[in-house]
């Protein structure tokens, strides 16, 4: 037995706490949840609230200043995103070094990061001023770089941010539209890209975001920070949920085969989970799950969209599966990708498109987030600990003497 006091000169207090499921790595404001009872605030605003009342310009602000903004500081701060929406005009070629067959994740990873080799004027993170600069240019650009990644992919020429449009009409614009013929973005349909953007804005110490900070701790500038929480994103388990989602429904394919899917997801020998279904902190309905499932139903009306088997065979599974004394026992609900991907699906996002939505509106989430830390006084280097368990020490065997 190896005495951890002895190898790490530790003194004080050591815990063992695999995923960190009880240990706290910071302090916050931003954002609060309760997982038993299924609420979620951001500053101290419901989510359902927000997503009903306000936009994801007012929630990014909320985010990043503490505060809703009053009429002139919105339209100041909406002025200031627009004119960032532009980017640089050599990161274009950036693409076309990737094959159109790459997943626009991966372009994103790739993209995002390379930021920093463009605005060199905002990655001082000792200066207050590059730091807003860089948290501007990473909320505005995220939409015309995740436009561009699908354009790319589909073989279109990019499309320029126009700035007489709103965020989520923008980006809609960016990915639909063509340069030969006039685009009229839906305005319902906007507002539920608006929406959606809302309700991804920020989720506290996740995966991505716990990512950004451990990034972000050691110094390194925003947008790399930002490139690192994407491609922690990227993971089925976390925010590659919403693609999983789809393509489990499209496997189960009909109503009547659900049974099956739910018992092999229960079944300890398989490795296949309930996308859609679960949470680290939820043990209760996903407040987002909620709003989600409204606004794929109003989306659907909208685009005329009937009968979609895909949400009929999502509904049955839900309806089944919170009945099932598996998912009772363990506090199985759905969680805020399971209805997502139906929505995006019928606004006509192709599945590998699904996460980079996530990531454009969680950018705000992780940005606010990497702020909150660089100002903290108190803030350290992240640096998790480990209890080793491998071999005490012994001598090294030259090569001609080993078995
Ligand atoms: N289907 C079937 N069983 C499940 C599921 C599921 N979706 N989720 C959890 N379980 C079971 C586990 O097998 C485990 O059972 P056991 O106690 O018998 O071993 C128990 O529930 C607890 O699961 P854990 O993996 O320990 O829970 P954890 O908090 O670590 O994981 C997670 C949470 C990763 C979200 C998990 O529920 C999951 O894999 N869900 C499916 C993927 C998904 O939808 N991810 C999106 C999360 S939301 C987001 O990131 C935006």
């Amino acid at each position: 037995v190896i005495d951890i006091r002895k190898l790490y000169g530790a003194t004080g207090c050591f815990t063992y706490d695999p995923g960190f499921t009880s240990t706290a790595s910071c302090d916050s404001a931003i954002t609060y949840i309760d997982g038993d009872e299924g609420v979620l605030l951001h500053r101290g605003y419901p989510i359902d609230q927000l997503a009903d009342s306000s936009d994801f310009m007012e929630v990014c602000y909320l985010l990043l200043h503490g505060e809703l903004p009053n009429a002139a500081q919105k339209k100041e701060f909406e002025a200031t995103i627009t004119r960032h929406t532009m980017v640089h005009e050599q990161l274009t070629q950036f693409y076309r070094g990737f094959r159109r067959d790459a997943h626009p994740m991966a372009v994103m990873c790739g993209v995002v990061g390379a930021l920093s080799a463009f605005y060199h004027d905002s990655t001082d993170i000792n200066d207050p001023k590059q730091r807003m600069i860089a948290s501007h240019r990473l909320i505005a650009k995220l939409p015309t770089i995740a436009a561009m990644a699908y354009k790319y992919s589909v073989g279109q020429p990019f499309m320029y941010p126009r700035n007489d449009l709103g965020y989520a009409e923008n980006f809609l614009y960016m990915t639909f539209g063509v340069p030969c013929e006039p685009y009229k973005v839906n305005p319902v349909i906007a507002k539920a890209m608006d929406k959606i953007f809302i309700l991804h804005a920020d989720h506290e110490q996740n995966a991505s975001t716990s990512t950004v900070r451990l990034a972000g701790s050691s110094g390194a500038n925003p947008f790399a920070c930002i490139a690192a929480g994407i491609a922690s994103l990227w993971g089925p388990a976390h925010g590659g949920a919403n693609e999983a989602v789809l393509k489990m429904l499209e496997e189960i394919k009909t109503v009547d085969r659900i049974p099956e899917f739910i018992a092999r997801a229960k079944d300890k020998n398989d490795n296949f989970r309930l996308m859609g279904f679960g949470h680290r902190v939820y043990k209760n309905y996903d407040p987002r799950a909620k709003v989600m499932q409204q606004t794929c139903k109003e989306v659907l009306a909208e685009l005329g969209i009937k009968d979609d088997p895909l949400l009929d065979i999502a509904v049955e599974l839900e309806r089944i599966a919170l009945s099932d004394p598996y998912f009772i026992e363990k506090k199985l609900y759905p969680n805020v990708d399971f209805y997502s991907g139906i929505i995006l699906k019928a606004i006509g996002f192709p599945t590998s498109m699904f996460t980079v939505l996530f990531a454009l509106a969680r950018t705000v989430g992780w940005i606010s987030q990497w702020q909150e830390m660089i100002k903290d006084p108190g803030q350290k280097i992240g640096r998790p600990r480990q209890l080793y368990m491998g071999h005490t020490p012994r001598d090294f065997v030259p090569v001609e003497k080993r078995g």
